[in-house]
């Protein structure tokens, strides 16, 4: 057997503490898997007197990742401390820029800095393995990167944050409210350090400018991705949802069309007969429709402490194994930048949710705003408000919910027709609206 890799942990938090037991638990395997044994033998954290659980008394210990990250005595850094500069920034620089294999499950970095990384990489002959980045335990970076390079990709989408899909899922299944699901989340080690960018949408808008590069062979650009989070989700949506034949998701999408490729990452209508629709919990899925094998879709654990250790662990020993692939599936200097589509040209059917006042020629009003703006209903459902909810303040009837589906459109007709019925006077709360994804 080959002389042992060393190597260094930075950040002992939720994943780190998972990668440390299961390399404790599985390293005799896993080296005569890969014909290397590699062994931690540095960590770093903040906090040296906290107990973690894991017993890394034999390992150097470096208050200072970077200087761990500059160590002779480190084969492999792995990065996961989380953030996209500071500490983690640094320290994986100074890795790369000694020849020192990275492996990180930092989508924020990889999203901002992945192309300079990627580029540091290849110069310095160093791999930087990223699997654990994009949908925790799920080998999308691997499939996209190497089992799909045959194919033209036309579309890469999914459910792409644990803790979004967690919180809305038990919204819907035991009406527990968004704040508590959240604190669930968070519990169980599924969120982010700061938790509105896992439910603002920025966690799957970085995911997603990772998962176009590798689809598209274009460089990472996480600026102005189209994003809504999932915070004006309310148990109203998620019930006439059930009862339209849909689930709400979030979704991240990038898809060629004809003005570029569109990158939006938001809650979507996704019909109860589709595969995303049973996604489940802290479940991700992402789907890739390749030229050649058709769509290919990866269901699993998409946060964890142990599901995304089991990414981790995989990147270790590809090292081990002595594969290097180019980060971002190609030499990071030929990746092509490329024109992003305009969200207003975006085309799709539509979930409309108004609180219309009951009153006489409000319905037409609403109906001959949608007409004037070019948009088909598909259906009109009013649901009956009780009694006991209070009047919008300064009216007297009280207003009635009122969901309407239209057929597909663009968003700038949807976008026009919904300030033309507030200019009204016939609603009495900005309209919810919500996109509807053809799926199957
Ligand atoms: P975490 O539980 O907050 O752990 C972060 C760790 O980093 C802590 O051990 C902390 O030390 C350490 N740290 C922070 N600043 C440091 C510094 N300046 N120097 C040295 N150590 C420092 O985070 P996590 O959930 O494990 O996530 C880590 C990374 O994995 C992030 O990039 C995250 O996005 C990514 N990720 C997480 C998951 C998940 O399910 N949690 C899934 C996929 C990817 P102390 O413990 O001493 O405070
Ligand atoms: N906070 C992230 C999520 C962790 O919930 O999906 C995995 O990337």
């Amino acid at each position: 057997m080959a002389e042992a890799l060393k190597i260094g942990v930075a950040g002992l938090g939720t994943v780190g503490t998972s990668v440390v037991q299961l390399l404790e638990k599985h390293g005799e395997q896993i080296a005569r898997k890969t014909g290397t044994a590699a062994t931690v033998s540095a960590v770093s954290a903040r906090d040296r007197s906290k107990d973690r659980g894991i017993d890394v008394s034999a390992c150097a210990w470096f208050s200072d990742p970077v200087e761990m990250a500059k160590s002779a005595d480190i084969d492999i850094y792995v990065e996961l401390i989380g953030g996209e500069s500071g500490a983690a920034e640094d320290s994986v620089r100074a890795a790369l820029e000694r020849g020192v294999h990275v492996v990180t499950a930092n989508k924020a970095l990889l999203a901002r800095h992945g192309v300079e990384l990627a580029e540091l990489a290849d110069t310095n002959n160093a791999a930087l393995n990223y699997e654990a980045a994009v949908a925790g335990g799920i080998p999308i970076v691997k499939t996209l990167r190497e089992s799909m390079s045959g194919n033209d990709i036309s579309r890469v989408y999914g459910i792409l944050n644990g803790t979004c899909n967690y919180i809305l899922t038990r919204m819907e299944a035991e009406g527990i409210s968004f704040e508590d699901c959240l604190a669930d989340a968070q519990r169980l080690g599924y969120a982010e350090a700061d938790p509105t960018f896992d439910i603002e949408g920025n966690d799957t808008a970085h995911k997603l400018a990772i998962l176009t590069s590798l689809a598209f062979g274009t460089k990472i650009s996480s600026d102005n991705i189209y994003m809504e989070g999932i915070t004006s989700i309310t148990t109203a949506d998620i019930q006439a949802a059930d009862e339209l034949g849909f689930r709400i998701k979030l979704l991240g999408v990038a898809q060629r069309t004809d003005t570029g490729i569109e990158q939006r990452v938001h809650p979507t209508m996704v019909p109860k007969s589709s595969a995303i629709a049973r996604i489940d919990g802290v479940l991700n899925a992402v789907a890739a429709d390749g030229d050649f094998v058709g769509e290919i879709v990866l269901v699993g654990p998409g946060a964890g402490g142990n599901a995304t250790a089991s990414s981790v662990v995989a990147d270790i020993a590809d090292v081990a194994r002595g594969d290097r692939t180019s980060a971002l599936g190609m030499p990071a200097r030929d990746l092509k930048d490329y024109q992003r589509a305009r969200m207003r040209l975006h085309e799709g059917g539509y979930y409309i949710r108004l609180s219309v006042f009951d009153r006489p020629g409000a319905f037409a009003e609403i109906a001959r705003c949608m007409g004037d703006a070019g948009i088909s209903l598909e259906s009109i459902v009013q649901k009956r408000q009780s009694a006991e909810e209070p009047p919008a303040s300064g009216n007297t009837e009280p207003p009635q919910p009122v969901i309407l589906i239209t057929y597909e459109t663009t968003e700038v007709a949807i976008k026009e027709a919904l300030d033309v019925i507030m200019s009204k006077g016939v609603v009495a709360e900005p309209p919810q609206m919500i996109r509807i994804e053809k799926l199957n």
